[in-house]
């Protein structure tokens, strides 16, 4: 398949790419290198010739019909998107830009692609989204996500992926544009932008900073390893039912405090401290996040039972590999430290 990714130089996004072209797929990976982006992320495959970059912003409508005109791909997997719930907190107006026009855009570069190409029957526009959009979930472990649940996102992060996941909805119905989504838990593992909390954790515990926690640590999340996800999606964007939406989960709930201290653990046995304490010790508790939902739990029932796909990982697993990743590959996240915003608290301002 000719695959075209956006947001391929981001986190989820180069691991699809790196594996699609493991798969054998062709790729052309749409970005427009923002802050969060990193052509690293892709280096070990940038010189397959089943590879090629082009760098779009998804705001940018006539880019995009290039794009499309140029490389006719079979299928699109949209993950492009600002994706950090506290810069959304600080300045949500690039959430809307990017999230809801930039896919806005996207949608209808893909229509306009499609229809001139005669509406070919294996066309596919995958969207990926978040599970964050359904809100917030009590501690009952019992109560899960489902594609059933109602939406309530409750950030402007996860308002505006609310929003684009509606768009994708709408085009599908309204014009018949054959659309698949997914929404998945919180994902960590290998090329994790350091601001978001596992690289944090990791990268502070090793630089002998304060490991921070937000409110008392209580708030729940289902960690997916990234390269699990990327098998998931690869797996939807070829046998996914049309019109369906699938939910991604790692089957690996944790509290947000039970996750640090594995990785406190996990450093403790792999790079131990020179004064004989653990990392443990440099946990602080510090404000909350506005707005911040309890717990998100994926129920995955739909893609195990109509896909036949489970994570290969535990938490404990995945934890173990990308703490190792992390104390291999300084050269990686040492220079994305420097960016802006990263290492500083945001979204405490309302
Ligand atoms: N990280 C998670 O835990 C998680 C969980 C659920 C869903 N998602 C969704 O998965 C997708 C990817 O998330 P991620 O964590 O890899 O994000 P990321 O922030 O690491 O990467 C986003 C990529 O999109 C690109 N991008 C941003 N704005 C763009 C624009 N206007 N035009 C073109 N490219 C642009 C960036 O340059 C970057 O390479 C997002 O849609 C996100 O909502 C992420």
């Amino acid at each position: 398949m000719k695959l075209l990714v956006t947001g391929g130089a981001g986190f989820i996004g180069s691991a699809v790419v790196r594996q699609a072209i493991g798969q054998g797929h062709s790729v052309v990976n749409v970005d427009a290198l923002t802050y969060a982006a990193c052509l690293d992320n892709v280096a070990s495959v940038a010189d397959n010739p089943n590879y090629a970059f082009e760098q779009a912003d998804i705001r940018d409508r006539a880019a995009l019909d290039r794009v499309f005109a140029t490389h006719k791909p079979d299928a699109v997997m949209h993950l492009a998107a600002e994706s950090h719930v506290d810069r959304s907190i600080d300045g949500p107006g690039d959430f809307i830009e990017t999230n809801i026009t930039g896919t806005y855009n996207m949608l209808e570069a893909a229509r306009k692609y499609w229809t001139d190409a005669g509406k070919p029957a294996r066309f596919r526009f995958h969207h990926i989204s978040t599970d964050e959009v359904y809100g917030s979930l009590p501690k009952d472990p019992s109560v899960m996500f489902t594609e059933d649940t109602a939406y309530d996102p409750r950030s402007p992060y996860s308002a505006s992926k609310a929003s684009s996941d509606h768009l994708v909805r709408a085009w599908g119905e309204t014009y018949g544009l054959p659309v698949v989504l997914t929404n998945c838990s919180n994902n960590y593992g290998p090329f994790h932008f350091p601001e978001k909390l596992i690289p944090v954790v990791i990268l502070n515990a090793l630089a002998g900073k304060d490991l921070p926690i937000y409110g008392d640590g209580s708030n729940i999340r289902d960690w997916l390893y990234v390269e699990d996800h990327a098998d998931a999606l690869l797996l939807v964007v070829q046998k996914g039912v049309l019109g369906r939406a699938y939910n991604i989960g790692g089957e690996n709930e944790r509290t947000n405090l039970e996750l640090v201290k594995t990785l406190c653990a996990i450093l403790d046995e792999k790079c131990p401290k020179q004064d004989g304490g653990s990392y443990a010790d440099q946990i602080t508790f510090v404000t909350d996040r506005p707005g911040h939902d309890a717990r998100y739990a994926i129920d995955p029932t739909r893609i195990r039972d109509e896909l036949g796909w489970r994570p290969s990982v535990t938490v404990e697993e995945g934890l173990e590999k990308t703490v190792q990743w992390y104390l291999d590959n300084e050269t990686w996240w040492k220079p994305l430290q420097a960016r802006q915003g990263v290492g500083q608290r945001l979204g405490v301002k309302t």
